[in-house]
Formats: structure tokens, C-alpha cells, sequence
């Protein structure tokens, strides 16, 4: 674990894990990542997030089961034709890719920037985690089925508030090589 890395190495380290030990996180360690979300910027102080952790690993692959049924469905309904679906219209494929935690960022959204405000906390707590030795994912095919009615209610989340972002975490197994980026596009420098 290595708390001290630059926020530098942070940023440039860091990049999604999709593959993980299966052992569970120490609580002391959610917690930890817990509080480097909060210390997101947010809008008007008004501190939207709240945060659903699941750790069950049945619940996980139930969880995951519906979302990719949701996700391909809904996906197919706005997108027709749209390639790229192979991997999820999989039966069995786990979306959170066997990770053993998901952290689910959720917001009333009644006000304009809360989620940006849990976009990010999402952020802080991913270059927390990779300067813990930790590795996340943010799962955004997971957001629609997290939000059917029944799942909210199974995850104790209230009928007015919304999953904004989910991101896994655990402990990566193996390396897994930073994606490429393109230089910034510069609109305007004036
Ligand atoms: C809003 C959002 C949704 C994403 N959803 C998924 C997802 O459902 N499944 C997945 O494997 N990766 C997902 N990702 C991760 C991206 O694929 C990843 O960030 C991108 O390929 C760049 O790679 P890097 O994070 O390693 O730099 C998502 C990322 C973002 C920001």
C-alpha cells in the first residue's frame, strides 16, 4: 500500500481494472476510499452522494445478471444494430468482472450539478484506490438496471434518489497496461 504517491502518479497511473483477487477488502480500507470521496468538490457545498457498498457475492452476480439483461435491452432499443454487444448478450458474463466490491455513487438528483458532483466523487475515490495498490473500474452499463424499482429497493436506495456511478474496486490480478490518450484539443487559447 502506498499512501504517498503524487497525486501525478496518481493520474497517470491509474487505469480500469477489469480483472481482480477475489478477496475481500478490509472495511478500514472502504472506509478510507469513502473519505477521499467525499472530499470532492460539490456544488453550492450541498454534498449529494451517498454510497451503497455490496460485497455479497451472490448479490453481486445477481446484480450483475440484471444489469446486463438491461443494459443490452436498452441498448438495443436506442441503438439498433449497434456492434460491440457480444460480450454482454453473454449469459453468465459478469459485468463487474468478478470484482469483490461494488461501490454504487447515488444522488437525489434535485439539484443541476449533483451528479457531476458524484461523477466526481467517483474520481477521488479511484485515485485514492490506485494509490492504495487498489484497482476500479467505473461499470456504467450497470447504471439502468441499478435504477429498476425492485433493485433499488433490495439496495435500500430511496425511490427519489438515483445511481449515478458504480465503480468496482479490489485487488487487480496481474497488469493491466495504462489505455493511450490524445493530446488535449485546444478550441481557443487566447
Ligand atoms: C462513464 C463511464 C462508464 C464506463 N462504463 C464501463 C463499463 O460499463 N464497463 C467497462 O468495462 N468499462 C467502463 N468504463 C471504463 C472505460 O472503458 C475506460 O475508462 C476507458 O476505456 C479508458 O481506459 P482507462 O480507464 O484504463 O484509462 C467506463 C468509464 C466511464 C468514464
Amino acid at each position: 500500500m502506498n499512501q504517498a504517491m503524487t497525486v501525478h502518479d496518481a493520474i497517470f497511473g491509474r487505469c480500469s481494472v477489469r480483472a481482480f483477487q477475489s478477496s475481500p477488502l478490509e472495511r478500514s480500507t472502504l472506509q478510507a476510499l469513502l473519505a477521499a470521496a467525499v472530499r470532492a468538490p460539490t456544488a453550492m457545498h450541498s454534498e449529494p452522494w451517498q454510497f451503497v457498498i455490496v460485497e455479497e457475492v451472490a448479490l453481486l452476480k445477481r446484480l450483475s445478471e440484471q444489469a446486463r439483461l438491461s443494459f443490452v435491452a436498452e441498448t438495443a432499443r436506442l441503438h439498433p444494430g449497434r456492434a460491440g454487444l457480444e460480450m454482454f448478450s453473454r449469459p453468465g458474463f459478469d459485468i463487474f468482472y468478478d470484482a469483490p466490491c461494488l461501490v454504487v455513487i447515488c444522488a437525489k438528483v434535485d439539484t443541476p450539478f449533483a451528479a457531476a458532483d458524484c461523477w466526481l466523487a467517483a474520481q477521488n475515490l479511484m485515485l485514492q484506490a490506485h494509490a492504495m495498490g487498489l484497482g476500479t473500474c467505473v461499470i456504467g452499463s450497470a447504471v439502468t438496471g441499478l435504477n429498476a424499482p425492485a433493485t433499488k429497493l433490495e439496495l435500500d436506495i430511496p425511490a427519489e434518489t438515483v445511481a449515478i456511478a458504480p465503480v468496482i474496486v479490489g485487488r487487480p490480478r496481474g497488469e493491466t497496461p495504462r489505455s493511450a490518450r490524445s493530446e488535449p484539443h485546444v478550441l481557443a487559447w487566447r
